[in-house]
């Protein structure tokens, strides 16, 4: 069972208030939301939960959480009022605009993307300022965060590792990787020219493969070809896949990536190197994606309809990541290849989603 755990600072802070100790989720609507809410709240019964989303929340998550907010995380003022009331031990922050949707309203995600893990830093540094225990905040990243400049360049770079090829060439990238950075500095340095040792988060970022889940078709990520060809097979529909046959990206199942979520925040700050984590599972061709799904549902026919700037994107994103420092550090490992996580998750809970059991 994987429970909270603030990290205890080793300089002193004010004596903790009487707030209520709560882990808060931004972004808590969204695919990865979902899932993560649903297995914080199954880790432990006494966890306090609050869901903040600019959606209000559905059911499902009201059901998980103590408190689930609709509002936006580039709003200071909502969440100085959350931190008068909550005493956060943990931050799970998901918000963000995906990598086309940031393409497409570029000073809108500079705001989303790192104006909100801005203020999210902020909440975390204050509550660590009022209680004197330091608050661990979660951050799902990105491939998005490498950059490569040409496809010949993507061949030769292989699987790269977390300080290679560091040159994003998409907003969202940029976002992510400048979101790292202020984590990163948050943890170590921030008040270095200060008595005692600094740093005041414990900031813990993953750096994703595309996500495949069962249960959601997702919108507005590069990497959305993989899920929407898998539903699309599962509904007898048609697919038009808009990369080339050739491209290849890393991939993992949305369970997968959660527990890795749940690894890394349970693991000893000791222990770990880095401040973020490439993970994977498989990385087929769009062609290996479409026969291995294929064999599985006969009746599939993908066309290739190349879309000229998503191309670019997938183009300038590597082929693989080395996920060896996750292994030592925190024990990740991939449950999956593309063959058992159709076989044991994805097809069954497609069948499950589209009521054909
Ligand atoms: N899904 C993937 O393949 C993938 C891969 C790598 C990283 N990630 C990262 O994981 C996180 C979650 O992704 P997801 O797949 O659940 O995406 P999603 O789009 O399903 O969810 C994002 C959620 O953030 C919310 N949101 C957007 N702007 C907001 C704002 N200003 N204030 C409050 N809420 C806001 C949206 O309403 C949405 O519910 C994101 O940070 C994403 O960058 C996802």
């Amino acid at each position: 069972m994987l429970e909270a755990r603030p990290t205890e600072s080793k300089t002193p802070g004010r004596p903790a208030q009487k707030r209520q100790p709560a882990v808060l989720v931004t972004g808590a609507g969204g695919e990865m939301g979902h899932g993560l809410i649903r297995a914080l709240a199954e880790s432990s019964e006494q966890l306090s939960i609050v869901g903040l989303d600019l959606r209000p929340a559905t059911d499902e998550i009201a059901d998980c959480c103590s408190e689930t907010l609709a509002g936006d995380v580039r709003d200071q003022s909502l969440l100085d009022g959350l931190a008068r009331r909550y005493h956060f031990t943990q931050v799970y922050h998901l918000a963000a605009l995906l990598s086309t949707s940031a393409e497409q309203a570029p000073i809108q995600a500079f705001e989303v993307n790192l104006g909100g893990t801005m203020n999210l830093l902020r909440l975390a540094i204050e509550t660590r300022d009022q209680t004197g225990v330091t608050p661990q905040v979660l951050f799902p990243s990105t491939i998005a965060v490498y950059g490569v400049p040409t496809l010949e360049a993507k061949l030769a770079a292989g699987s790269v590792a977390e300080h290679e090829c560091l040159e994003p060439r998409t907003m969202y990238g940029c976002n992510k990787l400048s979101a790292e950075q202020l984590g990163r500095y948050f943890t170590l340095h921030h008040r270095q020219l200060q008595p005692g040792e600094p740093g005041s988060v414990d900031f813990r970022a993953i750096r994703f493969p595309g996500i495949i889940s069962a249960d959601t078709i997702p919108t507005g990520g590069t990497t959305d070809y993989g899920p929407q060809m898998l539903h699309a097979a599962a509904q007898d529909k048609p697919y038009q896949c808009f990369v080339r046959p050739d491209s290849r990206l890393p991939f993992m199942t949305m369970p997968e990536a959660i527990e890795a979520m749940l690894s890394l925040a349970a693991a000893e700050r000791s222990t770990l190197t880095r401040t973020a984590y490439n993970v994977r599972s498989f990385a087929p061709t769009a062609a290996e994606l479409a026969e291995t799904i294929g064999a599985r549902f006969p009746a599939l026919e993908v066309g290739f309809e190349p879309h000229p700037g998503r191309q670019m994107i997938v183009d300038g994103w590597p082929a693989d990541v080395d996920d060896r420092a996750a292994a030592k550090d925190w024990g990740w490992s991939a449950r999956h290849t593309l063959e058992t996580a159709l076989d044991e998750y994805l097809i069954p809970g497609l069948r499950r989603h589209y009521g054909r059991t």
